[in-house]
C-alpha cells in the first residue's frame, strides 16, 4: 500500500501546529447573508475538518467597503460578522483542523455596480478584464485600507482564528501596488521596487501588530503574474525575502496570475491543465525562504502527488481545495490507505467556481452535499430501517448516484443498464480527448457500486414487466434523454448529427463541419475542438453572444483560445435557417440579415433533448414506489442528475 507518511506529518506555522500538510485555500462560497457568515459556512468548513484536513483558510473577508461585492461576501470592516465567524471557528476546531482567515481588498478587479463605491487602485488604470477605470488612491485612502487590514485582523483574533492570510495574490490590491503592470504612481508608493512594496509592508506590519502573539500571519502571493510587464518568478524571488524578512511572515502561500486574459484562466485550472501545473512556483519561492513554510496550490487532487511534493521539499503544505470540496474525507481516506475510495475532483469547474461566478452558492458536480452539510453531510445518511429491494433503471450519473446512496443505506440494489457499460451520456463526453477526465465521474461511481455489492446488469433493456418481475419495493427510473435534431427548411442533404454521434465515432461527418451551439455548454464547443483537432474545417454557429456561453469565464478563456488556435470560425448571434444540398443559409438573430455558407458536409447540432420518460409512466400504478431522477424528468446536465439521484435515494 502506497504511504503518505510525509503528508501526515504536523507542520509548525508560526505559533500554530497544524496536524498535517493538507490545506484548503480560501474560496468564496456565496453562502453569506447580509455580508455575514452563516451556519452554512460553519457546516461546510467543519465538514472538511471532520474529513481530516490540517488547515482551512476561510474565504476572504473584505477589509473595506470599497471592496465588498454584495451581501453574499463577508464584510470584515465592522463587527457584524463576528458572531458568524465565531461559530465557524468553533465548529472547525471541534474536529481538529486549524483555521486562518483571508483578508482581501480587490482594488480594481471588481466593478462598482457590485460595491456601490468607486473602485480604488494604485493608479487610474482599468483591470484588463473588468475594464472599469478605478480611482487612484490618495495617501489618506492608502492609510485607511491599511487600517482596514488591521481592523479585520482584530476581528479574526476576536473570533478565535488561528491565523490570517493577507491576500497579496491574483492581481488584487496588494499585488496591484507591487506590480509595474498596474502601478504607475510617481510618489513613494510607485516606481522603484522599494516603493512598490511599501503598501504591502505597511499592511504586513499593521496586521502583525493587530494579530499580536499566538496567531499566524502569512501572505498569499502570485509566484508569477503571467502578464507582459508584470511580476515574474525572478521578481518574486527577490520580493519574498524582503517581505518575509525578520520573521515578519509565518507562511507564504504561492499562487499565481492576475485578471489579465489567459493569466486569469490559470487561477483555478480546469481539466485542460495538467496536474499541479504551478508547483514549480512554490518550489522557486521555497529556495529563497527555506525557513518559512511555503504552500503550493493548483489542481493537486491525488494524495500520492501531494505526498511527493512534500517528500521532495517543493513545498511544506499542499492546498487541495477543490479536491476536498469534492471529497472532504480525502485526508482520512488517504491516511487509512483507502485511496480507491476517494472521489477525485475532475477539474470541471462547473459546480464550484461555475456557480460562484454566476452568483449562486457553490456546489460540486459530483458532491451534491456541498453547502448542505447540515442535512446531507458526513454522518447524516440514515441506515434503512427496513432494507428494501431497489431497482435502478439506467446507469448514467443519476442512476449511479441513486444506486450508490441506496446501497450505502443498506438497501439491496439492482441496477439495469441497456448499454454494455456504465456512464450514460458521460461516456460520449469523456470520449472526446480534451474532456476525458469527466470520465472520472462515472468511473468512481462504478467502482463504488462494485465495492458496495450493487448487482449491475449490463445490456439489459428494462420493460415494465421485466422490472416488476424483480419484485422491487422501489424503482428509480433514470432513463435519461435523447437528442432531438431540428428540421431545417430547404431540400436538405448536409448530414445532421448529434455531438454524441461524433464523440462515439458513430458518424463520419466529412471535412467541412458546422457545429450548432444551441446549448451553451461543452457539448458543442468540445466537439468543435475535437473535429478541428483532426484537421477538419469547423464553424460554430450560435444564437448567443459567445460560443459556450454557460461555461465559466475562467474555463471559457482557454477553450476559446484553443478553438481559435485550431482555426475554428465562430459566428455568434446566428441561427441556421435553411439547408439546400451542401449550402446552409444562416440568419443574424437580431438583424434578420441572411447569408449562405457553401460546401458544408455535416451539421452537428447540440440543442434540444427529450426526456426518456415512457418507462416511468408505464411503471406507475404497477405496485412499487416509482421515482424518476435526472434527464428523464427534464433534460439537464450531470450536476443536476447526480443531485437528484442522491436526494431520491435518501428518501427510500
Ligand atoms: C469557488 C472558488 C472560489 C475561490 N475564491 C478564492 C478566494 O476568495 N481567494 C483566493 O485566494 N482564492 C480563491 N479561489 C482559488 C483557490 O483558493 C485555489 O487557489 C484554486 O481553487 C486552485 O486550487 P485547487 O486546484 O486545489 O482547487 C477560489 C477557488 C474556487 C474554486
Ligand atoms: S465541481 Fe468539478 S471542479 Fe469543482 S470541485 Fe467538483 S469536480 Fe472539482
Amino acid at each position: 500500500m502506497a504511504s503518505c507518511e510525509n503528508l501526515f506529518k504536523p507542520l509548525q506555522v508560526g505559533p500554530v501546529t497544524v496536524r498535517n500538510r493538507i490545506a484548503s485555500s480560501a474560496h468564496v462560497t456565496n453562502f453569506g447573508v447580509d455580508g455575514c457568515p452563516t451556519e452554512r459556512h460553519a457546516y461546510y468548513l467543519a465538514e472538511k475538518s471532520k474529513g481530516g484536513i490540517g488547515l482551512i483558510i476561510m474565504e476572504a473577508i473584505r477589509v473595506h467597503p470599497t471592496t465588498h461585492p454584495g451581501p453574499k461576501a463577508i464584510g470584515g470592516y465592522n463587527q457584524r460578522a463576528l458572531p458568524g465567524l465565531k461559530m465557524v471557528v468553533e465548529m472547525v476546531h471541534h474536529y481538529g483542523a486549524k483555521i486562518f482567515l483571508q483578508l482581501l481588498h480587490m482594488g480594481r478587479q471588481t466593478v462598482s455596480t457590485e460595491t456601490y463605491q468607486p473602485l480604488w487602485a494604485p493608479s487610474a488604470i482599468p483591470c484588463p478584464t473588468k475594464k472599469e477605470i478605478p480611482h487612484a488612491m490618495t495617501r489618506e485612502e492608502i492609510g485607511e485600507v491599511v487600517e482596514g487590514f488591521a481592523y479585520s485582523t482584530k476581528l479574526a483574533k476576536d473570533a478565535g482564528f488561528d491565523g490570517v492570510e493577507i491576500h497579496g495574490a491574483h492581481g488584487y490590491l496588494i499585488q496591484q501596488f507591487m506590480s509595474p503592470f498596474s502601478n504607475k504612481r510617481t510618489d513613494e508608493y510607485g516606481g522603484s521596487m522599494e516603493n512598490r512594496l511599501r503598501f504591502a509592508r505597511e499592511v504586513i506590519d499593521a496586521v502583525r501588530e493587530a494579530a499580536g502573539t499566538g496567531m499566524a500571519v502569512g501572505i498569499r502571493l502570485s509566484g508569477d503574474e503571467f502578464s507582459d510587464g508584470g511580476l515574474t518568478l525572478d521578481d518574486m524571488q527577490e520580493i519574498v525575502p524582503l517581505l518575509a524578512g525578520a520573521g515578519k511572515l509565518d507562511f507564504i502561500n504561492v499562487s499565481h496570475c492576475n485578471y489579465n486574459g489567459l493569466s486569469f484562466a490559470t487561477m483555478i485550472p480546469d481539466m485542460h491543465f495538467p496536474f499541479a501545473p504551478f508547483g514549480y512556483l512554490a518550489a522557486g519561492i521555497k529556495q529563497v525562504v527555506p525557513d518559512v513554510p511555503v504552500f503550493t496550490v493548483g489542481r493537486i487532487v491525488d494524495p500520492l502527488q501531494a505526498e511527493q511534493i512534500i517528500a521532495d521539499h517543493q513545498a511544506d503544505m499542499v492546498c487541495m481545495t477543490r479536491a476536498t470540496l469534492c471529497d472532504p474525507e480525502l485526508p482520512n481516506k488517504a491516511r487509512s490507505g483507502r485511496l480507491d475510495e476517494i472521489r477525485n475532483c475532475v477539474g470541471c469547474n462547473q459546480g464550484c467556481v461555475g456557480m460562484m461566478h454566476r452568483g449562486f452558492p457553490i456546489t460540486c458536480l459530483q458532491n451534491p452535499t456541498v453547502g448542505r452539510e447540515k442535512e446531507l453531510g458526513i454522518g447524516t445518511l440514515r441506515p434503512a430501517s427496513q432494507p428494501k429491494k431497489v431497482v435502478v433503471i439506467g446507469g448514467g450519473p443519476a442512476g449511479l448516484e441513486a444506486a450508490r446512496v441506496a446501497a450505502l443505506r443498506g438497501h439491496r440494489v439492482v441496477l439495469l443498464e441497456k448499454r454494455s457499460e456504465l456512464g450514460g451520456q458521460l461516456i460520449a463526453a469523456a470520449s472526446i480527448p480534451c474532456r476525458q477526465e469527466i470520465g472520472g465521474v462515472y468511473r468512481f461511481l462504478s467502482l463504488e457500486l462494485q465495492r458496495l455489492g450493487v448487482e449491475v446488469r449490463l445490456g439489459v433493456t428494462a420493460t415494465a414487466d421485466s422490472v416488476m418481475a424483480e419484485n422491487p419495493d422501489v424503482v428509480v427510473v433514470a432513463t435519461g434523454s435523447v437528442p432531438v435534431l431540428p428540421e431545417y427548411e430547404g431540400s436538405g442533404s448536409a448530414q445532421l448529427a448529434t455531438p454524441n454521434d461524433v464523440a462515439l465515432g458513430i458518424v463520419d461527418v466529412g471535412q467541412r463541419v458546422m457545429v450548432v451551439d444551441d446549448d451553451g455548454h461543452y457539448r458543442a464547443t468540445s466537439v468543435a475542438e475535437y473535429l478541428a483537432d483532426q484537421g477538419k474545417e469547423v464553424r460554430i454557429v450560435t444564437p448567443r453572444s459567445v460560443e459556450g456561453s454557460d461555461i465559466v469565464l475562467i474555463s471559457w478563456i482557454t477553450q476559446h483560445q484553443r478553438l481559435r488556435n485550431l482555426g475554428v470560425k465562430i459566428m455568434t448571434g446566428t441561427v441556421v435557417r435553411e439547408v439546400n444540398g451542401s449550402t446552409v443559409t444562416l440568419e443574424d438573430v437580431y438583424a434578420g440579415e441572411r447569408w449562405e455558407v457553401e460546401g458544408v458536409d455535416s451539421i452537428v447540432v447540440a440543442g434540444l433533448r427529450q426526456a426518456e420518460d415512457q418507462l416511468f409512466h408505464t411503471l406507475r400504478g404497477r405496485g412499487a414506489k416509482v421515482v424518476a431522477v435526472g434527464d428523464c424528468v427534464a433534460p439537464r446536465y450531470a450536476l443536476e442528475a447526480i443531485r437528484e439521484g442522491h436526494l431520491a435515494a435518501r428518501q427510500i
